[in-house]
């Protein structure tokens, strides 16, 4: 995998919308994966800022995100839809019918995953994939087990990711205890993945996917897998590699 440090979190933002702007030069319709969560969140600022300086034109992208909660409606400020909405697809040319997501009202899990997977097949693979990591090494919610998931699946959320993602709701009760997720497999298809972590809490995560075994106790780490990855981390992040 191909690790940069960066001083600040402006600049590994920078960094990666350079990875968008590139993508999307070099392919107009490309098929983006996003992801939700803090971390993306400067890199969406980013991204908006280069699309009004026309430097980035999403009119012709499809977007992919990797998760989002079971129960939630779209509309829902608590949604990963409705974040997304805010945070980047107000602010760019995207159009409306190129968004795609897990639908987190589907009655059927199951079904809806089976449709998730089967429209990212007809349109991708994704050409690039961002991704984030939990503190426990989980990567979209395929969270640490035995057995990784190749394809989208609705998953249990790990105590650990409950208490993590407390913060965005008022009550601990509040948070979701399932998600639909792109499994491994699947985030493993994109063409170029590019992981962004920050902060000291994120250091043993990063720590176990760069040198840890390759293994379900840390998803992240079958990224090592992957023939294309990129790994933007802080110092804060990067402080145990
Ligand atoms: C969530 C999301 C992940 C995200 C992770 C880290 O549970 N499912 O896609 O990468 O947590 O989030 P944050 O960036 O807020 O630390």
């Amino acid at each position: 995998m191909n690790v940069k440090v960066f001083k600040t979190q402006a600049e590994i933002a920078a960094a990666a919308a350079d990875f968008f702007c590139e993508v999307l030069l070099k392919k107009p319709n490309a098929v983006l994966g996003l992801s939700t969560g803090s971390t993306p969140m400067l890199t969406y600022e980013a991204l908006a800022g280069r699309s009004a300086a026309g430097l980035a034109d999403f009119s012709a992208v499809h977007t992919f995100n990797l998760d989002e909660y079971w129960g939630i409606a779209p509309e829902d400020e608590q949604s990963y839809r409705y974040f997304m909405q805010k945070r980047l697809f107000d602010k760019v040319n995207i159009r409306p019918e190129n968004i795609h997501f897990p639908d987190g009202l589907a009655e059927d899990a199951q079904a809806e995953c089976a449709r998730y997977e089967a429209e990212l097949a007809a349109l991708g693979p994704v050409d690039l994939q961002l991704l984030g990591i939990g503190r426990n090494g989980h990567i979209g919610f395929n969270e640490p087990a035995e057995k990784m998931r190749a394809k989208c699946f609705c998953a249990e959320l790990a105590e650990a990711t409950i208490k993590a993602n407390r913060r965005f709701f008022a009550r601990e009760e509040d948070v979701p205890r399932r998600a639909l997720t792109m499994g491994l497999g699947t985030i493993l298809s994109a063409k170029k993945i590019l992981m962004i972590a920050t902060g000291e809490n994120k250091a043993g995560a990063v720590y176990s996917m760069l040198r840890g075994e390759i293994s379900g106790k840390c998803p992240a780490s079958f990224l090592r897998t992957h023939g294309d990855a990129a790994v933007l981390l802080d110092e804060y992040a990067a402080a145990l590699i």
